[in-house]
């Protein structure tokens, strides 16, 4: 495995690859790799000749009051994964290069961007948009794998792609869990054993959720207030964002038909926590 720290470098060994005719398949992270990581990385070796795994932790995502600075840089122990996982060159470049002083540009996907998880989080998809269009430029994949577990970061990541006609297939793989069904998460590193025993209250509540749509409910806020109910077991766990949506537009829904995205972010201490479930409505 090749290690790549400079853009001009990495441009160039993708540029290679693809005259000589190879697909190349991508995964961009932040580091701190788990088996949702992993998971992605094996998808790509299986389906395309050249896998790129980029490590950078985006400045650009992260808000002013959030954790830039502490998130986890594990980055010996990444390679060992991304290696295990079958990476053929780890991108890892660094912040200066990427954000050169005079550098101006940004991608936003207008109505998804601000929505949602981004109401939440002002700026947070603006910097995801924006270093995905760059690492794509980069990397010149032929497909690129992201997870649902950060889904409105794939829907945002497709439609950019769509938008602007980049020639790349964007599979969207499923979420990767803990046995207890908390969502894997780089962020969990941050979690006491007090709050990483509360931590599955999460994936519990839109679990219950989804079969409750199955058995017939159809109101959105009685889905909503289960939700709200279940997470109230956990006496740490303080409820961030729960939205009903539409699995395609992200609409918010009242009454439910067709796909759904039951999304929710919650609190423990100062670690915040997202997941979310898709449900066919019968
Ligand atoms: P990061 O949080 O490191 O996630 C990298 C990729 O792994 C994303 O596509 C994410 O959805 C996926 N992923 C995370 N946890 C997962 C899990 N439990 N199961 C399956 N896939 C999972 O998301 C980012 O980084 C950044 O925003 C990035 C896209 C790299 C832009 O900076």
């Amino acid at each position: 495995m090749r290690i790549i720290r400079s853009l001009g470098q990495m441009q160039s060994a993708a540029l290679r690859a693809r005259r000589a005719g190879k697909t190349i398949g991508f995964v961009p992270t932040m580091g701190a790799l788990h088996d949702g990581h992993a998971s992605l990385i094996r998808a790509a070796r299986r389906d395309t000749d050249v896998v790129v795994v980029s490590i950078f932790v985006n400045p650009l995502q992260f808000g002013p009051r959030e954790d830039y600075r502490r998130y986890p840089r594990t980055f010996q122990r990444d390679v060992a994964v991304a290696k295990r996982a079958g990476c053929d060159v780890l991108f890892a470049p660094t912040a200066a290069a990427m954000y050169p002083k005079n550098s101006r540009t940004v991608v936003v996907v207008t109505g998804l961007s601000e929505q949602l998880e981004g109401a939440s989080r002002p700026g947070h998809f603006r910097g995801v948009a924006t270093v995905v269009a760059k690492l794509f430029h980069l990397v010149q994949p032929t497909a690129a794998y992201v997870g649902q577990k950060d889904y409105q970061q794939s829907c945002l990541i497709r439609r950019m792609v769509d938008d602007l006609d980049v020639p790349v297939r964007v599979n969207v793989l499923p979420t990767v869990r803990e046995r207890d069904g908390l969502a894997m998460s780089s962020r969990n590193a941050y979690l006491t054993p007090q709050q990483r025993r509360e931590a599955p209250v999460l994936a519990r509540a839109l679990r219950a959720a989804a079969r409750n749509i199955r058995r017939g409910e159809r109101r959105a806020s009685t889905v909503r207030a289960g939700i709200a109910r279940a997470l109230a077991c956990a006496p740490h766990a303080r409820v961030d964002r729960i939205d009903i949506v539409d699995a395609a537009t992200l609409e918010p829904v009242a009454r439910l038909r067709g796909r759904v995205a039951l999304l929710a972010a919650i609190r423990l201490g100062g670690t915040r926590l997202i997941d979310n479930v898709l449900v066919a409505v019968p």
